[in-house]
């Protein structure tokens, strides 16, 4: 085995839309400030029986029925979330058990909207050193009940989703080629839940001070997250020997297009290289870039040989690059 190659992608997003005029109604807000500050016009909403788990396990049957491999087959599920179902278990047990599976490895890792380049590396690194051969690898948010909707700095930004691939090991010259991961502990509270954890524990105080809300200082978080994922994106191009005309397809972490947009001309991509859709689901966090890559593959923008570039940014604060031969 020399390789590790995604064999199937899938997403799901829930059915309701709320658009920036529904926002309008309830919000002191504008389509217009939305949509020229960030470039979302739409984000998706989980319906009240639906959790992470649903959105998670929904976009894994999508991407194991593109593999064409039965559950059975899984030999560990990595979830990239930071709104699990529960503080704990996992999310990826919760997943296993909605899969029918039992005894494989499920653990979630806490990387915010850097969650599942994260969980991707985790899983290479598994079936590299032999720990097993199929991997589920997914991201999935369901941030609409982790942010303050009184609060229109933030809660504008975010949507929910789940994206998923399945990782096999093979002997071909291709896959994922290299995963690049960084951390910076230092602005932990620029992005942030301050509450209900042993920080802060569960009290009325802290529901009144709105705790455990998603608070952000976005001003920093944008400059930042531009500086970032340029320099993590050029760290996997050079360590692979290729250049930005190199790649087929950029896909970014779908924070903002105007993070987008700025990431993007400073590594030197035309906008044909780049994948947008964060103006028709917001910052799905850890899922926005598996469903941006499942969108893209289904939708033949990728093809077999092609070279994509994974790149995200998030809370922790995290980032971190998948350079990917298709
Ligand atoms: C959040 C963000 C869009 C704000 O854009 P900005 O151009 O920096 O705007 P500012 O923070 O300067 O705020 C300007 C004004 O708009 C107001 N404002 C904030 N949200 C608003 C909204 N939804 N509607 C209308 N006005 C709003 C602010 O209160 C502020 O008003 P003031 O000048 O009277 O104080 C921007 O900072 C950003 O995108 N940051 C990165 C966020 C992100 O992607 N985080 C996740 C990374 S994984």
């Amino acid at each position: 085995m020399k390789n590790v190659k995604i064999t199937g992608t899938g997403s799901y997003v829930p059915d309701k839309v709320l658009t920036n005029f529904d926002l309008e109604k309830f919000l002191d807000t504008s389509d217009e400030w939305i949509t020229s500050r960030t470039g979302i016009r739409t984000r998706h909403v989980a319906a009240e029986h639906e959790t992470t788990s649903d959105l998670a396990t929904e976009a894994s049957r999508r991407a194991l029925s593109m593999a064409g491999i039965q559950p059975e087959e899984i030999d560990m599920i990595i979830v990239g979330t930071i709104t699990g179902d529960y503080p704990w278990p996992a999310t990826a047990c919760v997943v296993q058990h909605k899969l029918g599976l039992r005894n494989c490895a499920a653990y979630d890792v806490s990387a915010a909207c850097s969650g599942f380049v994260y969980a991707l590396d985790a899983a290479v690194s598994r079936i590299k050193s032999g720990a097993g051969s199929k991997a589920l690898v997914i991201g999935a948010e369901v941030l609409t009940r982790a942010v303050d909707w009184e609060d229109r700095n933030t809660c504008v930004l975010f949507g929910d989703g789940a994206g998923a691939v399945v990782l096999e090991a093979c002997d071909e010259d291709k896959g994922i080629l290299s995963t690049h991961l960084h951390a910076d502990g230092a602005y932990a509270e620029l992005l942030y839940q301050p509450g209900f954890g042993s920080r802060n524990p569960a009290s009325e105080e802290g529901l009144k001070a709105r705790l455990p809300y998603l608070k952000m200082q976005g001003n920093e978080v944008f400059k930042i997250a531009v500086r970032s994922l340029t320099e993590v994106a050029f760290e996997a191009l050079e360590a692979n020997g290729m250049t930005a005309e190199d790649v087929d397809l950029f896909i970014p972490h779908q924070a903002n297009q105007r993070i987008l947009d700025a990431t993007a001309k400073r590594i030197g991509f035309r906008d044909e290289q780049v994948y947008v859709n964060v103006d028709r689901f917001g910052n799905t966090s850890g899922a926005s870039i598996p469903i941006a890559l499942d969108e893209a593959n289904r939708g033949g923008k990728i093809q077999p040989g092609d070279v994509v570039l994974l790149d995200a940014f998030g809370g922790g604060l995290t980032w971190g690059a998948a350079l990917i031969r298709w």
